[in-house]
């Protein structure tokens, strides 16, 4: 018998909303977290809970479990968790994504933020009130399911939830698994001492702690040294905390190429297909796709485009340079500047080079899925430039769907690079005079080569399915 499997995160893989028909639809969660667990579980089942994130989850989180059906018996089910408005707004955008995400991607302006102040401590209590709810539905769970349940905990919103878990269930195997780098120790020391110690001791109540890569991992166990008591052991990625052994383990997590292939032929996708071909013609494509995001740098992507513009004339007019930028967190200020100022610097480049038969940069801010997964495969350059990131599936979704041995140019400090560094053109996502010159390089690169590594790219995709994940999560449980 497999261990039945419980994860908890805050956005769950799909939420429902209400459309101007009055007709009840689900959507697709957005980012990374989403797209990989989704592939994992709809293969093994399981529980998923997660918090309701829409007016239409609240009302479902009252009425028990929702079957998310597959394409075979083993479909997982999902539990929302409602929470009060004010308190769930002080978690996510008070604490979670505000204090937590800067911490973790280094986004501060240090003269100027961040501010801890009253308001900070509510934001805490939020958290803690939250964490605490998805703790004991877990426990409750546990309940029901038996002693070898495995509890996947999932990223920085439920860093607090382990060690509250392991109170309520003092032999539950749980493992927490971050998708998000994590702060190294100078940097941590930011947070007021009664926070940072809390993180790191709920955390600690796992008995595997995950990253994507060796980089955080290794930060997270630097980290751990600023608690007292804790005696870590880099060598052997452990840390002895009271009396356990708590290890942490690198898992880089894969993309199911199966369900993006299966999404990507949709007809809704074909006829995007269809209307971007039509809309870049002879033109080579640029392409960048993120959430609107500030750790993604989309600002320094078009300022190295503009670099390019200027110092490769024969380019002009040849090139579109496509930016989806899937809206995201807009209640929170630093996002809704940033994206302002993004758009603002795109007008300026097409001011600059533009006329009135060329617009070098399309940026749009919207929702589009579709039309997304369209625009991977008419690509030349795909522009992955993040200033720290997890992982970035979407440098694993580009080459999957290209169908034009588009080049990968992408950021040394994308979690991803790990596995895609031998195919892709790495660059320095600081420094725009270096993107520049790969724009040029994978829009001049010979086809022998442009074929090569899009080969490359795509077998280290295929290499590493979402099942590998799973797995390796349970066999460090004991349960594989
Ligand atoms: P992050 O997790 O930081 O957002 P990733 O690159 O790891 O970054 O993941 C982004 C994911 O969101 C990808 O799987 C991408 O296909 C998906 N995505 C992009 N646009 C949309 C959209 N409009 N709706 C839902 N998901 C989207
Ligand atoms: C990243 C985080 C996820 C989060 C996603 C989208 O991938 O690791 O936990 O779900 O961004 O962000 P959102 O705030 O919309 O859930």
């Amino acid at each position: 018998m497999p261990a039945p499997i419980v994860v908890a995160s805050n956005r769950g893989p799909i939420a429902f909303v209400r459309g101007a028909d009055g007709s009840v639809t689900a959507k697709r969660g957005a980012g990374g977290l989403v797209t990989a667990l989704s592939g994992a579980l709809a293969a093994s089942g399981g529980l998923w809970i997660a918090s309701a994130m829409t007016d239409e989850d609240r009302e479902l989180a009252g009425r028990g479990r929702v079957d998310v059906p597959g394409d075979d018996a083993s479909a997982y089910s999902l539990r929302y968790l409602g929470f009060d408005a004010g308190l769930f707004d002080r978690y996510y955008n008070g604490w979670t994504n505000r204090v937590l995400w800067f911490l973790h991607h280094y986004l501060w302006n240090l003269p100027q933020t961040p501010i801890f102040g009253n308001d900070t401590q509510d934001a805490w209590d939020a958290f803690v009130a939250v964490n605490r709810a998805f703790a004991e539905a877990m426990a409750e769970e546990g309940g029901r399911l038996g002693p070898s349940t495995a509890f996947l905990v999932q990223d920085y919103h439920l860093s607090l939830a382990p060690a509250m878990l392991k109170e309520l269930r003092p032999g539950a195997r749980i493992a927490h698994f971050s998708h998000i780098p994590f702060a190294g120790p100078s940097y941590l020391r930011i947070l007021p001492e009664r926070f940072r110690t809390a993180l790191l001791e709920g955390l600690l109540g796992a008995d595997v702690v995950g990253f994507h890569t060796p980089a955080w991992a290794d930060r997270f166990l630097l980290s751990c040294r600023l608690l007292d008591g804790a005696r870590v052991n880099l060598r052997r990625r452990t840390v002895r905390w009271h009396d356990r052994e708590v290890r942490v383990r690198v898992n880089p997590m894969g993309l199911d190429v199966r369900a993006l292939s299966e999404e990507a032929a949709r007809p809704e996708v074909g006829r995007a297909r269809e209307e971007l071909r039509a809309w870049k013609g002879d033109r080579a494509m640029l392409l960048r796709v993120d959430r609107a995001e500030l750790s993604k740098n989309i600002l320094r992507g078009f300022i190295a485009f503009d670099r390019f513009l200027e110092t490769h004339a024969e380019w002009r007019g040849r090139v579109v340079f496509l930016a989806l930028l899937n809206p995201s967190r807009e209640d929170i200020p630093e996002y809704a500047a940033y994206v302002g100022e993004c758009v603002r610097a795109a007008e300026f480049v097409n001011e600059r080079w533009g006329s009135a038969s060329w617009r070098p940069i399309d940026a749009r801010v919207r929702d589009e899925y579709a039309q997304t997964l369209a625009a991977y495969a008419h690509y030349d350059a795909l522009l992955v430039n993040p200033t720290l990131d997890g992982m970035n599936l979407v440098a694993k979704e580009g080459p999957t769907l290209n169908t034009r041995d588009g080049a990968l140019i992408l950021s040394e400090t994308a979690g991803a690079f790990q596995e895609l560094q031998r195919w892709a053109l790495p660059v320095n996502p600081f420094d725009v005079d270096q993107t520049a010159a790969e724009i040029a390089e994978a829009l001049d690169m010979p086809a022998e080569e442009r074929a090569a590594r899009r080969r490359g790219l795509r077998g280290a995709v295929r290499r590493n399915p979402p099942s590998r994940w799973l797995a390796s999560q349970l066999s460090d449980l004991g349960l594989g």
